[in-house]
């Protein structure tokens, strides 16, 4: 069978430009043909003034009206017309059209296709008000979807720009689909789609509620969101059940701007699948694999233990939760990590650069602003000793901030230095805030902070911790102390076995 390429070519149509953006159409219609539950053929102009029939897809969520293929075949005299109305009209045009073979009349919607800023095919969509399906809720907000992506067309939005991906995974709209607003919070989701989420535990109803919240596809809402184009992820949310999601954002164009008008998500479960590939997985993979699973739970965790803060009124409550979001943050960074690495130890600068900007995400004034930095290389670690020093710097950060520069302050620098040598690993936090009280003694202090730091550092990983006042000169270029006292020093020094 001839592509539509060729088909083009045979017919005098050699616009390279104007057929890649039909090719990436074609590839992404099944979509449409699904949101819209009927059939859709692409009509090109041909040299001898016809329409020509070049490409023809049939919704797997409907009947269709066409048994036979289309493919090759002219636009007869009454299509002819509306597809020529909104060829030169540059518009979506619909009426009723009569085809031979069939008893009543059959809808037709005739979608121009602008490809930069010409328009250079004519999409239909044609469907019998007998045949279709009874309209419930699913089959209107799926007609609201086709709609945007019928603008979408003939606006020159969609297809979207130079992504082919494989398609012979990626989920369709029987799969499930979940409708989001401009602010990525759910507007629907169909049964398959809240049967998925069932299985990944959220069994909540989704609708109203954001992506973030309920834990599923957030990051790739928020990808797809900013940057203008679909994006697919695969999560899993517990080691049984994996899903994959395409997700797609509806744009808008107003003059020269585009904005993001929602978007939908396509997600299906491929945990059968997954679960095959795993067998199929090396040692080393699995070990990724582990980790980056470690990091799904633990980021579970924190998304669980942020909802109950939020149904908290005590300022004390809510601020303890928050410690502990952040430290379990801190060992999600350090498993996200390993998850990239080919072994089981990391170059420890790619988890402290994370954790500086974690403590700073944290500040919400501005009023105190607090620049953040990070010198020298810790060189590679084994993955436990990482995962305890990099909450052991979370805390002394952290003190930095509440105790350096608590409210009312004018804020100021923290730097950490890493240095390394044959058998240690040398880590100092400074910052030249207010500093410490005159009768601060490390070894009696009894906050939670500095316990879990004494804790770590000497029986987990042996090494020393010295903590006095900053001296002026101690200032480098990151931090300059002002006057003596002014500002903390903390000392790490951790034994470190050569491999
Ligand atoms: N960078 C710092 N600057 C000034 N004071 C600090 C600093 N780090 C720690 N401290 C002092 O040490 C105390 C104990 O810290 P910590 O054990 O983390 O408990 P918490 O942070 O909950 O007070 C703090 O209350 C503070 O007085
Ligand atoms: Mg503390």
């Amino acid at each position: 069978m001839p592509t539509l390429v060729e088909i083009a070519q045979l017919h005098g149509n050699t616009d390279e430009r104007a057929l890649e953006h039909l090719v990436a159409l074609v590839s992404e219609w099944g979509m449409l043909a699904d949101f819209c539950f009927a059939d859709m053929l692409l009509y090109l102009p041909t040299a001898n003034a016809q329409w020509l029939v070049v490409a023809q897809v049939r919704a797997a969520t409907g009947q269709t009206l066409y048994d036979t293929d289309l493919v090759g075949t002219n636009a007869d005299l009454i299509e002819h017309t509306m597809i020529d109305q909104a060829f030169s009209s540059q518009k979506i045009v619909t009426g009723e059209i009569r085809v031979e073979s069939l008893p009543d009349l059959v809808n037709l919607m005739a979608i121009p296709v602008r490809c930069d800023d010409h328009v250079v095919a004519v999409l239909t969509r044609e469907w019998s008000t007998r045949s279709g399906r009874r309209p419930g809720q699913l089959e209107r907000t799926y007609l609201t979807i086709f709609d945007e992506f019928a603008r979408m067309i003939s606006d020159g939005l969609f297809p979207f720009e130079g992504r082919v991906e494989d398609s012979s995974v990626a989920p369709r709209v029987g799969d499930g689909v979940i409708v989001l607003d401009a602010e990525a919070r759910v507007r629907y989701a169909s049964p398959n789609a809240v049967s998925a989420m069932h299985r990944v535990g959220v069994s909540a109803n989704a609708v109203g509620q954001s992506l973030a919240e309920l834990g599923i596809a957030e990051t790739a809402a928020r990808h797809a969101f900013d940057r203008r184009e679909p994006v697919v992820e695969e999560f899993e949310q517990t080691s049984e059940v994996t899903l994959l999601t395409r997700t797609i954002p509806t744009l808008k164009r107003s003059g020269h701007e585009v904005s993001v008008t929602g978007g939908v998500v396509l997600l299906r479960d491929v945990s059968e699948l997954r679960r095959r590939d795993r067998l199929l997985l090396t040692k080393d993979a699995t070990i990724r694999e582990i980790h980056h699973r470690v990091k799904n739970n633990l980021q579970t965790i924190s998304s669980l233990l942020r909802l109950q803060a939020r149904r908290l009124k005590s300022e004390e409550a809510i601020s303890a939760i928050a410690e502990s979001v952040r430290r379990i943050r801190t060992i999600a960074l350090v498993h996200e990590t390993l998850s990239h690495e080919a072994g089981e130890d990391i170059s420890f600068v790619e988890i402290v650069r994370p954790l500086l900007r974690l403590v700073e995400e944290g500040l919400q004034s501005t009023d105190r602003p607090v620049k953040f930095s990070v010198e020298g290389d810790g060189g590679r670690l084994p993955a436990t000793i990482a995962t305890s020093l990099s909450v052991v710097i979370l805390e002394l950060l952290q003190n930095a901030v509440d105790h350096g520069f608590p409210e009312g302050s004018l804020g100021g620098a923290v730097l950490v230095t890493l240095g390394r040598d044959d058998d240690a690993l040398t880590v100092r936090v400074v910052d030249n805030g207010r500093g410490l009280r005159a009768d601060f003694d490390i070894g009696k202090a009894t906050g939670l902070g500095l316990s879990i730091v004494r804790t770590l550092v000497t029986t987990e990983l042996a090494g020393t911790i010295q903590m006095r006042p900053a001296k002026q000169s101690d200032s480098v270029s990151g931090v300059v102390i002002v006057r003596d006292g002014v500002g903390t020093i903390v000392d790490l020094k951790i034994p470190v076995v050569r491999a």
